[in-house]
């Protein structure tokens, strides 16, 4: 009899991330288990033959997370917010913190030996004001104190076809009355498409034992938040006036969208945003050979953007191409 495929758990895999990383593993004949905390998140991934999703409490209590992770090749961590809710259980700290605590903890338990734990850039920065960054930070030291073999991902803000930010830009930029205040637009990034990430991610699954080390994954284009929208707006074709705000109006605008029940922006997002202001060259090189060190050549933005804005053009999307051919392609 043949041994069953070996089984990989993405805590948090109902998101953007992990919905592209499933469709990978399912492609490759990877047996996939997704913790949720509402089933009908990941309803639509149910078509994927060798996948499996789990209904998980939000509190991710331990022996209910020993459960989970039980059998497991492999466990990921995909569990993160970019705003806190109501409630301890929708706050960063339990989010980012608690969770992997637990799951680090049911790993060990369970004997499951291998952890991907997927953060974000700017941990290493001191910006003790954004509390998203700060509990990310506190997470990834409660993966490096595990006895597991671990690899951190730190991936810039990534894009795709469904994502919440080039998606999210073109829908705002085409709604905009020929106006566009934008916050932070001095705040440098190298957004990092999300092929990029799941071949990254991809790579580190096939390893034989995780390394204990850090991966920084940026995209090639580093530019300032305006220069992006701006590059957006014409991809798009929209003829609007983009204007960049000061610090204060940021961190205003953070003050009183983050009042709106699903907030747009919020204060912390601003400090988390200023932390990539002064992300230095040094780790700006560190997340490029991030993907250097997994034989991965990330794509352009501008062109991969292209491709991902094609839905919106008057003539219909066309054919999802092209690819820019990466130095790795494998399952
Ligand atoms: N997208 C980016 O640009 C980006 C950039 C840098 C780093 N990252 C990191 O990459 C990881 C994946 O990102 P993503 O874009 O896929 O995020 P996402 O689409 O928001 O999905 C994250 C998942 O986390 C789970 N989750 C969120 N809050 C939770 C809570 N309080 N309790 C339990 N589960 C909770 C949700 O699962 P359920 O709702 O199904 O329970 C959700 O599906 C995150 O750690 C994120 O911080 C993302």
């Amino acid at each position: 009899m043949s041994k069953p495929a070996p089984l990989i758990v993405l805590a948090g895999g109902s998101g953007f991330v992990g919905r592209h990383l499933a469709s990978r593993l399912a492609a490759h004949g990877y047996r996939i288990r997704i913790l949720t905390r509402d089933c009908a998140r990941a309803r639509d991934l149910r078509v994927l033959p060798t996948l499996e999703i789990l209904a998980h409490p939000a509190i991710y209590e331990p022996d209910a997370t020993l459960r989970a992770v039980q059998g497991a090749h492999l466990l990921i961590n995909l569990v993160g917010a970019l705003h806190e809710a109501r409630g301890p259980t929708r706050k960063f700290e339990w989010t980012h913190v608690g969770i992997t605590r637990n799951l680090v903890e049911a790993a060990e338990r369970a004997g499951v030996r291998h952890y991907l734990h997927v953060s974000a850039l700017g941990t290493a920065a001191a910006q003790p004001r954004s509390r998203y960054l700060m509990s990310k930070a506190r997470a990834e030291a409660c993966v490096r104190s595990s006895s597991l073999d671990w690899a951190l991902v730190r991936p810039s803000v990534i894009y795709g076809p469904d994502d919440d930010f080039l998606m999210r830009f073109a829908t705002l930029l085409r709604l905009a009355p020929g106006l566009f205040p934008l916050t932070c637009p001095e705040s440098r990034l190298a957004p990092v498409d999300i092929e990029d990430v799941v071949e990254a991610l991809s790579v580190l699954i096939r390893e034989p034992a995780l390394d204990r080390r850090t991966y920084d994954l940026e995209g090639p284009e580093s530019r300032t938040l305006l220069e992006i929208v701006r590059a957006i707006a014409d991809l798009l074709g929209v003829r609007c006036r983009i204007v960049g705000l000061s610090d204060g109006m940021s961190w205003l605008m953070g003050a009183v969208l983050e009042r709106l029940p699903h907030p747009p922006f919020t204060r912390d997002n601003y400090w988390t945003l200023k932390a990539e202001e002064s992300v230095g060259q040094g780790e700006l090189e560190a997340a490029r050979c991030g993907f250097e060190r997994l034989g991965i050549e990330p794509q352009p933005f501008l062109d991969r953007a292209a491709v991902y804005l094609r839905r919106f053009h008057p003539a219909g999307p066309g054919p999802l191409s092209p690819k820019i051919p990466r130095v790795t392609g494998s399952a």
